[in-house]
């Protein structure tokens, strides 16, 4: 047994987003979204990377986020699930257009709200937390459509609406707040992160660029108003985190890391720091990007979160002669292949003291209390003959990860809490897939959308209560 470093009041629980469990795409008054449009099969990259208008659905395709694991039906049961395990917090997200449909109307609609918060009173009557983010990879459709999404400055305001209507109504039932997921995916999945498209011939990172100087403003504009409405909230940003290793120790390896670190961290140093950082500059000359920004830009900037939130499923690997050939995208941001790693079924590599080394660097980097709200692995999952699921690969990652994070604390970083992804099974946000699985909770779906959607305990569901009830003590 380790020695629990974790601090008392530590967070435990699980992570899922609205867009991966809820489904009930068009119910409760909800719009379509971005995420609604991105089928599952060959032709979800062309859609998700933006390469693809796709602003109707196609009869013949497959649409994984429309039913998802109908969370939204079931949720009272799967929250149940989750209290069971001893959970003190529970990440979700809000979906933007189930309480603005269409994003820039006047007025939310009422039955988005009371969706919510029965979803939120639900978890507080178990004594769990919500942790809810406002933007995880979905953007209502007429927002792109209308408006081209966040390459439009007007989003700022409709974001800063939609954002304050939540303060207000769930002001009381959550106080814990993240503004985008993994903010820097944008850059590398551009329609699935922030609802890009791109036009032939302009210059994607100008586009890419502009519109995440739109997020940033919108996200820095959002933690104050969320300040003004009650000073307990606390905002987080969120980071698709795992540092870069140099493939080498050839300098020239090492400066290649260091720029792909600042290419991901670019976004936290903002919304952390409250200003562009230093490097900018020379970066955007040399993509030929220029950002167009308002004179009240610079001070709205200066609102910066009160935690870094961050996922880590893996560290990342880079050297001066990385290409296109030489590198996959196994974890969306494209990496070489570090030989001294295990990898997942799906090619994702495994490195718990990665997670020790990122969360340092972001500590020394931001002195900001950090929050892991992703990290576990997808596995596929079978039944054995007694019916169970004994799942010992997903429970020996999490551990590992587990004892990375109490090195961390032992390390001296103020930690808030730890979020697994995908506490109960859901579509896979990369393949659309189902047989991708997370939970503790396994969930009767396939990859094409058969099953009875039945919930069944898995052997993590036993081990990580006893890793919540001892404070991370017994994760044996
Ligand atoms: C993160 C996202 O990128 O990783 C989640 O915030 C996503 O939405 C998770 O599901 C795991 O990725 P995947 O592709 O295995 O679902």
């Amino acid at each position: 047994m380790s020695e629990s470093t974790f601090p008392e009041g530590f967070l435990w629980g699980g992570a899922l987003a609205a867009n991966q469990s809820e489904g009930g795409y068009l119910e409760g008054g909800k719009g379509l979204t971005t995420v609604d449009m991105i089928p599952h099969g060959s032709n979800r990259m062309k859609v998700k990377l933006g390469l693809e208008k796709r602003f109707t659905l196609h009869q013949d395709e497959f649409y994984p986020s429309h039913e998802a694991i109908d969370f939204y039906h079931r949720y009272h049961d799967d929250i149940a699930l989750m209290a069971e395990m001893g959970f003190t917090v529970f990440r979700t997200s809000i979906a933007w257009s189930r309480i603005y449909p269409n994003g820039d109307e006047p007025t939310p609609n009422p039955q988005g709200i009371a969706f919510y918060r029965d979803l939120f009173e639900t978890c507080r009557q178990y004594g769990i937390e919500p942790l809810v983010t406002l933007c995880h990879f979905d953007v209502p459709m007429h927002l792109v459509t209308e408006y081209g999404s966040w390459r439009n400055r007007k989003m700022i305001d409709f974001f800063a609406r939609y954002a304050r209507t939540c303060f207000e109504a769930f002001d009381g039932l959550v106080k814990y707040w993240l503004t985008f997921n993994e903010i820097n995916i944008l850059l590398h999945s551009p329609f699935s992160g922030a609802g890009l498209v791109f036009e032939e011939g302009e210059n994607p990172e100008q586009v890419k660029y502009q519109a995440a100087h739109h997020e940033l403003v919108a996200s820095a504009q959002v933690t104050r108003i969320a300040h003004e409405i009650n000073p307990e909230n606390q905002v987080g940003c969120m980071l698709a985190g795992g540092n870069f290793y140099p493939w080498s120790s050839k300098p020239e390896d090492v400066w290649a890391a260091l720029e792909k670190d600042r290419e991901n961290l670019f976004f936290i140093d903002v919304q952390a720091r409250g200003a562009y950082p230093s490097y900018s500059a020379r970066v955007f000359r040399e993509k030929d990007v220029k950002i167009v920004m308002a004179d009240e830009d610079a001070e709205i900037l200066k609102n910066t979160v009160d935690f870094v939130s961050f996922s880590y499923y893996a560290s990342r690997c880079a050297s001066a002669d990385m290409n296109e050939n030489n590198s996959s995208a196994a974890n969306v941001v494209k990496s070489l292949t570090n030989p001294h790693l295990k990898r997942s079924d799906w090619g994702w590599g495994i490195d718990p003291l990665g997670l020790r080394i990122t969360m340092n660097m972001m500590y020394d980097r931001y002195q900001k209390p950090l929050f892991l709200v992703e990290n576990g692995l997808g596995a596929r999952d079978e039944f054995n003959a007694d019916g169970e699921i004994v799942d010992d690969y997903r429970i020996s990652y999490l551990r590992e990860h587990i004892r990375a994070m109490a090195d961390a604390i032992a390390d001296g970083i103020p930690v808030m809490g730890y979020t697994t992804w995908g506490c109960i099974d859901l579509v896979a946000a990369s393949t659309g897939e189902m047989s991708k699985r997370y939970g503790f909770v396994h969930v009767d779906r396939d990859d094409h959308g058969n099953g009875t959607l039945l919930r069944t305990r898995k052997k993590s569901f036993w081990w990580y209560k006893k890793v919540i009830a001892s404070n991370g003590k017994d994760l044996d």
